[in-house]
């Protein structure tokens, strides 16, 4: 039998909510730390992933000594590496910090780009709205999308964004969701070669589909926002177990995606032995 191809392995990190070095966010999560671990649990994956992205609240307040941590953080990633903004960004700031990030500066008012070079093309937008926690994608920034998408019909693409353009109904998250979700998704109507819209935000594993589209959002390596289906429930935060996503894809299968928990857990654990299955 044929061995099916290798896919293209995306590890997908988000809201990782970095402070300046020392301060804790919400006075209680050490996000650096758990960025150390997260980038160590990456790197310990049985499958190197070929790109990482991350999807948005790369700091806590878009401060340049933040950004600084970040980029020192960061650093011990070893492979490609795909950021955008989130509403916890400052556009300026995140540029400065990252300047052989070309990408980030491929339009000039929004941190918008494409990067061509991967199996799947990558359209990354900028939900950003600045100095307010929900996004929103103006014209012109829609406009730039349909026009990157009609440009490569051919092209498998993945779009990430920080805003989700789904209900999740975590009432006080779709509060602050993306406001214009039905433009963003007229634009998508027209573009079957979109693959999937990987997206942060929500600090949880959520997926949809729409349209035959894969849409999600990626758990923090740090906090979760607590599972509450309620539309106006408090706005708060639970230490569950930090991840990422993997997710994979090729032109065979299509999309798939895992959630990897970052922590020491038990096991492995053998299913069988000499005897066959364990009794
Ligand atoms: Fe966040």
């Amino acid at each position: 039998m044929k061995s099916p191809a290798k896919p293209f392995l995306i590890a997908q990190i988000s809201d990782l909510h970095i402070k300046a070095r020392g301060a804790l966010s919400y006075r209680v999560v050490d996000t650096a730390r758990h960025l150390r671990e997260c980038i160590a649990h990456i790197k310990g994956l049985k499958q190197r992933p070929d790109i990482v992205v991350a999807t948005g609240d790369l700091t806590d307040f878009g401060r340049p000594e933040e950004y600084g941590l970040l980029r020192e953080l960061l650093g011990e990633l070893d492979l490609p590496l795909y950021m955008i903004p989130g509403n916890h960004d400052e556009r300026a700031n995140l540029r400065a910090a990252f300047p052989e990030h070309a990408y980030l500066r491929q339009h000039p008012e929004f941190v918008q780009y494409v990067i061509e070079e991967w199996p799947l093309r990558i359209v990354a937008l900028d939900t950003v709205i600045p100095g307010e926690s929900g996004g929103v994608l103006c014209e012109k920034r829609l406009g730039w999308l349909a026009q990157q998408l009609r440009e490569r019909p051919d092209r498998p693409t993945l779009v990430l964004m920080h805003h989700p353009p789904f209900r999740t109904l975590i009432g006080h998250m779709d509060d602050i969701g993306l406001a214009n979700a039905p433009s963003f998704k007229a634009v998508l109507v027209n573009h079957p070669h979109v693959q999937a819209v990987l997206c942060g935000h929500l600090h949880r594993s959520i997926e949809t589909v729409w349209r035959g589209i894969f849409m999600s959002t990626s758990p923090s390596p740090a906090h979760q926002v607590a599972l509450d289906l309620s539309a106006d429930g408090p706005s708060c935060f639970m230490m569950e177990p930090p991840a990422i996503r993997l997710h994979a894809w090729s032109a065979e299968d299509g999309w798939l995606s895992h959630t990897s928990y970052i922590g020491k857990f038990d096991g492995p654990y053998p299913f069988h032995d000499e005897g066959g299955l364990i009794d």
